[in-house]
């Protein structure tokens, strides 16, 4: 293909993906197969990893990511990131507005008021529409180069509609939004990690993170709160209405304010109304709204006079420290928790909040028996934020973390660069293997709803259950002898773990509880590996060249595998019959077409495009989307473009109808 034509066919494919892309997101629609959508966008990497010097910064394959950085590059800030002054009172706010009105003597000003979001600052450079840069805020002069980053942010334009012209800067704040930290964190939980704290960390984490494709799964967001540039507009608001027509996420919680009462008004309704928010808000901005009294009243050395920042009071409560548990989780990671004397935090009563880990501990020096500071900000679970220091008893002692097991007394051990203990007696600790028993059994694992927590503790106190393979040998007599259960009961419980030897080979993976390994990793690793045997023999390099699987995933992988304890516990699932391969019509049926790849075009009689990329699939073959010297066919029907026939023939490379296909593969069973 010459660059010329390559050129035109990145530009038609960037229009149809974009096309695609905004009816699937915008509008929740799609107008064609998910396959055929991949394959429009292989198409595009393709041509793009060929001619580099096509490749736009705006295209829609840095959407999904996949490019690493090392390190990120340090950028000077055009114009430097301030912040805001802060304040919790009314009368700051009412001496903020005497100072406005002072400087501007007797003309008319109007106020903007918008939420403050809590995420972190970002700072995008357009030019001619097009996104060149994103760069984080850093110490305000110069910030982190993030733009490979930012490009996977659905809600920040690559290519801005109907732009300003020459350059322009906006600002905003990048965040995770409530549903998407609860999603990652019951992600993180059925792989057996350790939980987020909050949304905010989590996002400025993952702004930062080397492999850009995680960012894409992470569902980042971006809420613009201001433009820069030489022709913008006269009002914050215009500027904002401007940002909104050229296709920026702009949250519809702003106000003008025409005097402070009426600001004063839009805090007290957002009080308590922005909890209903997906983004969580920790103030209100208030700027004046026009640029050029903005430019009179100027800046002190840290931040805008025309505008501050009135911040919400986090509920925060004193409250007696009775004592510090630590549990044990599943995967034998150990967590602090803080036992309270009981108190009313907003609207619930608070006994207990997590102290996290060692580390926390020591930064907050907190002791049994301090008054301490409970607080229920962004996070779900309350925190201690600090010890009222004035009424530390006299003879407190310093916290000592606990240095053996609380539940079987194995010395813990702190794995490198982790902040948390663990306790390594996988198949002697009771709380772990309770643990590992309750994952086995979850809804997206073997699903055996006939089992609960309670029945799981039974089952183990009477000695009949200590590993999820066990659950296969236990009889209705069995069952008929725990507390509770009749006939009926007894039989369902048999019949749930007896239906769960049909769940998928993905599922018995994730059931297996590897650390590190959630419901999506399990796809991947069985969709790449396609039979236990295969996996439990793959090497770290096999493992690490598994799409989005990275040195963590594979370590832990390999460190199960490896465990006799776990050779075991396999071993024996497997002689019970569960899947220990992926699903019959998904395995190659056979390797007739092994090493052969394939381009589909076209419109066929017999069989659908998805079809046959499945029958090719199916036979061991590959399937690509553009054609190269090394393809080995092209299968062709109706209405191909002749282009694709032509580059072929040039090529040589021999075209198939769907009858040569067909019986190319007759003889297998198809
Ligand atoms: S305007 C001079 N508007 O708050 C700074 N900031 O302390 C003008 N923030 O770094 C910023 N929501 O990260 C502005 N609606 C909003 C905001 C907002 C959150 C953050 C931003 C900034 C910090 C200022």
């Amino acid at each position: 293909m010459t660059e010329k034509d390559a050129a035109a066919r990145i530009a038609t494919l960037t229009e149809e993906i974009n096309y695609y892309n905004q009816k699937y997101y915008d509008e929740d629609t799609s107008e064609i197969t998910d396959f055929e959508f991949d394959q429009l966008l292989q198409e595009l990497i393709d041509l793009e990893s060929e001619f580099p010097n096509l490749k736009k910064g705006s295209s829609p394959t840095q959407r999904v990511g996949g490019t690493i950085t090392k390190s990120f590059a340090t950028v000077v800030h055009q114009r430097p990131m301030l912040s805001l002054g802060n304040t919790y009172s009314e009368k700051d706010l009412k001496d903020f507005d005497a100072r406005i009105a002072k400087t501007l003597g007797d003309e008319p000003y109007a106020y903007f008021c918008e939420l403050k979001f809590d995420g972190v600052a970002i700072s995008l450079k357009y030019e001619d529409g097009e996104l060149v840069q994103g760069v984080t805020r850093g110490d305000g002069v110069r910030g982190d180069d993030v733009t490979n980053n930012v490009r996977t942010i659905r809600t920040v334009p690559l290519q801005a509609k109907d732009p300003l012209e020459g350059e322009f800067e906006v600002r905003g704040e990048v965040y995770l939004s409530k549903r998407s930290f609860l999603k990652l964190n019951e992600d993180r939980s059925n792989a057996g990690e350790i939980l987020y704290a909050n949304a905010r960390n989590t996002a400025s984490g993952t702004l930062k993170m080397q492999d850009s494709s995680i960012v894409a799964s992470r569902k980042l967001d971006c809420y613009v709160y201001s433009l820069l540039g030489n022709n913008i507009p006269p009002t914050h608001s215009d500027s904002i209405k401007r940002l909104e027509k050229m296709g920026f996420n702009v949250s519809q919680t702003y106000a003008i304010c025409e005097s402070i009462e009426d600001v004063l008004d839009y805090i007290n309704t957002w009080e308590e109304k922005r909890h209903t928010l997906d983004v969580e808000t920790d103030g209100i901005v208030i700027k004046v709204n026009s640029h050029e009294q903005q430019d009179r009243l100027g800046y002190t050395a840290k931040s805008p006079r025309w505008a501050i920042a009135y911040k919400y009071k986090a509920e925060n409560v004193a409250t007696k420290l009775k004592g510090i548990t630590y549990q044990v989780g599943r995967t034998g990671a150990i967590t602090p928790v803080a036992e309270l004397e009981p108190v009313l935090l907003s609207g619930t009563t608070v006994k207990r909040a997590s102290l996290h880990n060692a580390n926390e501990i020591a930064r907050l020096d907190v002791r049994i028996g301090d008054t301490v500071l409970v607080e229920k900000g962004g996070e779900i679970i309350p925190k201690i934020t600090g010890v009222v220091l004035s009424e530390r008893p006299v003879n407190s002692q310093p916290t000592e973390y606990i240095s053996e097991c609380p539940e079987c007394g194995t010395a813990l051990v702190r794995l490198e660069g982790e902040a948390a203990h663990y306790c390594p007696n996988k198949t002697g600790c009771a709380p772990q293997i309770k643990g590992r028993i309750e994952h086995f059994i979850h809804r997206k694992a073997m699903d055996i709803d006939s089992l609960g927590e309670k029945t799981i503790a039974q089952l183990y106190n009477e000695g009949l259950v200590k590993s999820p393979a066990d659950l296969y040998d236990l009889t209705k007599e069995d069952a008929l002898g725990l507390d509770g259960f009749k006939e009926l009961s007894a039989s369902n419980l048999i019949k749930g773990i007896e239906q769960s030897k049909e769940a998928s080979f993905e599922s018995v993976l994730f059931a297996l509880g590897i650390r590190h390994v959630g419901k999506t990793v399990a796809e991947k690793l069985a969709q790449h590996f396609r039979t236990m045997d295969a996996l439990e023999h793959a090497s770290y390099e096999d493992l690490i060249e598994v799409d989005t699987i990275g040195d963590q995933i594979a370590l832990s992988v390999k460190g199960y595998f490896d465990d006799p304890e776990s050779q075991k516990e396999i071993a024996r699932l497997k002689s019970v019959g569960l899947s220990f391969e992926i699903e019959a019509q998904d395995a190659p049926v056979s390797d007739t077409l092994s090493g052969k790849s394939f381009v589909i075009s076209g419109v066929f009689e017999n069989h659908s495009r998805d079809e046959l990329k499945e029958m090719i699939k199916a036979h061991g073959g590959k399937v690509n989307s553009s054609i190269s010297a090394k393809l080995d066919f092209l299968l062709a029907g109706d209405k191909m473009g002749p282009a694709k026939r032509e580059k072929a023939e040039k090529l040589g490379i021999p075209i198939l109808t769907e009858n040569e296909f067909e019986n190319m593969l007759a003889g297998t069973d198809q």
